[in-house]
């Protein structure tokens, strides 16, 4: 689960790490009074969205009064950055910026480890950096097991580069850091910019940290940071139902058992309708030893998608054979009944196929097409989208 950047911020604030003050608002009146409590000075409004480069979108702007704060919060909700609307903004306080830097902990899952990454040149164009000139963005590797103690944190901060006098508050920030992303299953944590005020301050600016949901059973406090408003309806759906879905963004509904099958299928479907413009619509994984109320609910989330246009049913038998597969098909379409109304391309293969496809053709369903192969069925899905 990614973060908002003010989530991050009140993480950040309750393991140490140094952050300016701030509150958010839903309304350009709540960030007037948000600029009121937080005192006289420059505040910075800033958009919450979980996307980079909200500044170069101009959804960071900096405003003195109440008035101004208003005023800015007024033109920053409801922007679009890059396709995120904007609901939420945090009214913080201004730094008075001389230096910005870059830090950062992440998983790295190639090399089985984590990596530090840090650079005394941050800001806003740290992509473009990491690009142009990785030299001046240090990068190293942690020991899982042994993590960020003060002897690395020094190791990060001297490869960076940062000069004598502020290492040791480097060094702070990034053991708070790494507190952050260890104490709360953190996959990411990102400060850019890291500052240097002009009084000689060292403040994590922004903030993003992504938390990682296999953990989440051990932080039942991070349920409260997730965000359901934000949350595809269908995908909540899915959740509810203990499905694998993803939502995608095309009009091909997709339904298999076994993440592999799936993910094939999308590839598969997504070359058949090239010409046509037709993609798929989601990736949803029935698993294994689906039954009849699994593949019902699956279609039932698919089906409720309005994009979709055709659905395509791939099935590869194994220890639930396709009989028991094609039964439940059978019995999902009668239970949907009046809902199902879109046309379905049924595609089985695998343990006891010739049954599967005896019981599907016995029940001649007006909207099931079966195809026997995989292409074929892609093929036959994506014309049927189109044509509809
Ligand atoms: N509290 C603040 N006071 C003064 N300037 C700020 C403050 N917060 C941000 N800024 C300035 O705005 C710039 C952009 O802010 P920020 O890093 O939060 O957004 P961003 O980098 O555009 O967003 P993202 O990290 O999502 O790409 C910073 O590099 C900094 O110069
Ligand atoms: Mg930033």
């Amino acid at each position: 689960m990614d973060l908002y950047e003010y989530q991050a911020r009140d993480l950040f604030a309750a393991h140490g790490v140094p952050v300016l003050g701030g509150r958010i608002a839903t309304t350009a009146a709540e960030a007037r009074e948000a600029a009121i409590a937080l005192g006289d000075g420059l505040k910075v409004v800033k958009a919450q969205v979980k996307t980079g480069g909200r500044g170069k979108a101009g959804g960071v702007k900096l405003a003195r009064t109440p008035d101004e704060v208003a005023g800015r919060a007024g033109e920053i909700l409801g922007m679009d950055i890059k396709g995120h609307t904007v609901r939420t903004v945090l009214i913080a306080e201004g730094a008075d910026i001389a230096e910005e830097y870059y830090v950062s902990i992440l998983l790295d899952r190639a090399e089985r480890r984590y990596l530090a990454m840090a650079s005394v040149e941050g800001g806003m164009e740290i992509e473009q950096l990491a690009v142009e000139r990785p030299e001046a963005l240090a990068r190293i590797a942690v020991d899982p097991l042994a993590g960020v103690d003060r002897a690395k944190a020094e190791e990060i901060v001297s490869a960076a580069g940062f000069r004598a006098e502020i290492r040791e508050r480097v060094v702070d920030v990034l053991l708070g850091l790494w507190d952050v992303y260890h104490g709360e299953d953190a996959t990411l944590v990102e400060v850019n910019p890291l500052v240097l005020t002009d009084d000689g301050r060292i403040i994590a600016l922004d903030g993003k940290v992504t938390l990682d949901d296999n953990a989440a059973f051990r932080h039942p406090d991070h349920e409260s940071l997730v965000d359901h408003a934000a949350a595809d309806p269908l995908e909540a759906r899915a959740k509810a139902l203990d499905l694998n879905y993803v939502k995608l963004d095309g009009q091909v509904g997709i339904i298999g058992n076994g993440a592999g099958l799936v993910m094939s299928t999308l590839d598969v479907v997504a070359l058949a309708g090239e010409p046509y413009g037709v993609k798929p619509a989601n990736f949803l994984d029935i698993g294994g030893g689906a039954s009849a109320e699994v593949m019902a609910a699956g279609l039932d989330v698919i089906l409720a998608d309005p994009q979709v246009k055709a659905v395509l049913v791939n099935v590869f038998g194994g220890i639930t054979a396709c009989d028991e597969v094609a039964n439940g098909i059978v019995q999902a379409l009668r239970m949907l009944g009046d809902a199902a109304t879109k046309p379905f391309v049924v595609r089985l293969d695998g343990n006891n196929v010739e049954e599967g496809r005896r019981i599907l053709a016995a029940a001649a369903h007006p909207l099931v097409t079966m195809v026997d192969t995989m292409d074929g069925a892609a093929a036959a899905a994506a014309e049927l989208a189109h044509g509809s």
